[in-house]
């Protein structure tokens, strides 16, 4: 139901359309407000700012809910599989058992590195963080696309998106390897997405790793929870890049970017070390937490606080359970999970965290989890982006696909330095 948004400015009225999504969301239309009033919008870090319509993700950040294309995530983590998730985001609905085969074949399919790519390994130091080596690789990739640049149909755009969902594993499983000086695996045809990621770590040309059942489980669902989240700070840059009508990889490379921050996907790394300081310093919990609280603290509780979720984050509610049923099947004490318990507890009943409505989000266990996979700390956010590519390859496409999508172009309000002369050298 339209409504309309009426404004006073400067003695005069302007009516203004407003929109509403299909969860009741609401927004006012002011594409027409700088030509009508001269005035824009301010509205940093876009807290109040819709970039867009989208139907592939609704979060209600009050009631704790998230659905990929109205399927709610508790129920894609129990009973879905990544791939099939992929297939949602990108495609809009669950894939029948055809499609899902022939999306398989295509991963598998996809699995390898062109032997010149490979090489492009050699070029980084031993040290090369795997973020810079996946952004750059995704780009490096595709240089041997030339056919999938200009994406005309769903066959070339199911034949990329396969590629970059496929390969950014053998990317990042390549990184590894090569950080320690051990020689790349190649993948297994035969086995599963996340079988073969773990196998392409962990395996050695003399020693195959047999992954526990509860790891590949643990995994396939940390993938389906980052799979796709919003307008979040790096699916904003896969649009803005993508607006430009830039290709799917150069838009997922620079989504990469935007990732990385410890503001942002970075995080999960970020938890791990506040975990880690705490656990090693011997400092108690309320001492840290009474740290983050101190007014000119620039601390962070790591892991904690949201754009979106004021409530709970769905995400992190199942990663903790997973948690817990990982490390106790496998058998393994991670003093982390007991200080991540405890700082958890101490904030929620602490009113600096519950009047700025800051809780856990899904960074706060999902490191917990990498580290009982074996999956090296600055590999975490890696991780995250390998989840997230089916999420940034639908936003791609659903700019892609929009006969009216424009170049995102946004504004600003000027504060430099009013009009003055150039100055000479010799007079300055
Ligand atoms: C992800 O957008 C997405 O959907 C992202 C994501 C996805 O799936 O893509 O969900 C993934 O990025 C999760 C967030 C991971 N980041 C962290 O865990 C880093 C720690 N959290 C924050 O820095 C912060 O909470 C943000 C960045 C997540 C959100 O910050 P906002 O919305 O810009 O809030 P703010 O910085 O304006 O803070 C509001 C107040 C401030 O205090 P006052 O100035 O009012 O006194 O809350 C305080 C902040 O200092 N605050 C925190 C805090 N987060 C906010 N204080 C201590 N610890 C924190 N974590």
């Amino acid at each position: 139901m339209s409504h309309t948004c009426r404004i006073e400015l400067d003695g005069k009225s302007y009516d203004f359309p407003t929109v509403e999504g299909t969860e009741n969301e609401r927004g006012i239309d002011i594409t027409t407000l700088r030509d009508r009033t001269g005035y824009i919008t301010l509205d940093e870090g876009y807290g109040n700012t819709g970039s867009c319509t989208s139907a592939i993700t609704y979060i209600d950040g009050d009631k704790g809910i998230l659905r990929y294309r109205g399927i709610p995530i508790e129920q894609l983590a129990e009973k879905a599989s990544f791939i099939e998730t992929a297939w949602l985001v990108i495609w809009g609905r669950l894939p029948t058992a055809e499609e899902l085969q022939r999306f398989r074949t295509r991963l598998t399919a996809n699995e390898m590195l062109h032997e010149s790519l490979r090489n492009n390994f050699e070029g980084f130091p031993p040290n090369a963080h795997p973020m810079a080596i996946l952004s750059a690789m995704i780009n490096a990739m595709s240089c041997y696309e030339p056919d999938m640049m200009d994406i005309e149909d769903d066959t070339t755009l199911e034949r990329a998106a396969a590629r970059i969902i496929s390969k950014v594993r053998t990317i990042a499983a390549a990184s590894y390897k090569m950080s320690i000086g051990q020689p790349l695996m190649y993948p297994h045809p035969e086995y599963s997405y996340c079988k073969n990621f773990l196998h392409m770590m962990f395996s050695l040309p003399y020693g195959e790793y047999e992954p526990d059942p509860e790891i590949i489980h643990a995994l396939s669902l940390f993938l389906i929870l980052h799979a796709d989240h919003e307008q979040n700070c790096s699916t904003s840059t896969v649009r803005m890049v993508a607006s430009s009508g830039a290709n799917m990889f150069a838009s997922c490379a620079a989504g990469v970017c935007a990732l990385w921050g410890p503001l942002h996907g970075g995080a999960n790394v970020a938890v791990i070390e506040m975990l880690e300081f705490i656990s090693q310093s011997g400092m108690k919990v309320s001492d840290y937490v009474a740290k983050v609280k101190e007014k000119d603290s620039k601390l962070r509780l790591m892991g904690f606080g949201h754009r979106v979720y004021k409530n709970f984050d769905p995400r992190s509610k199942i990663l903790k359970a997973a948690a817990d049923k990982m490390l106790a099947r496998l058998n393994i004490q991670d003093p982390l999970l007991e200080i991540a318990g405890e700082l958890e507890d101490v904030a929620l009943n602490d009113p600096y965290f519950v009047e700025r409505k800051l809780y856990p989000n899904v960074d706060f266990y999902s490191g917990i989890i990498l580290r009982a996979m074996g999956i090296p700390l600055n590999m975490f956010t890696v991780m995250f982006a390998i989840g997230r590519m089916p999420g940034w390859i639908a936003n791609w496409k659903e700019i892609h696909d929009n006969p009216k999508a424009r170049l995102n172009r946004p504004r600003q309000i000027y504060i430099g330095n009013t009009i003055q002369d150039y100055v000479p050298i010799d007079q300055r």
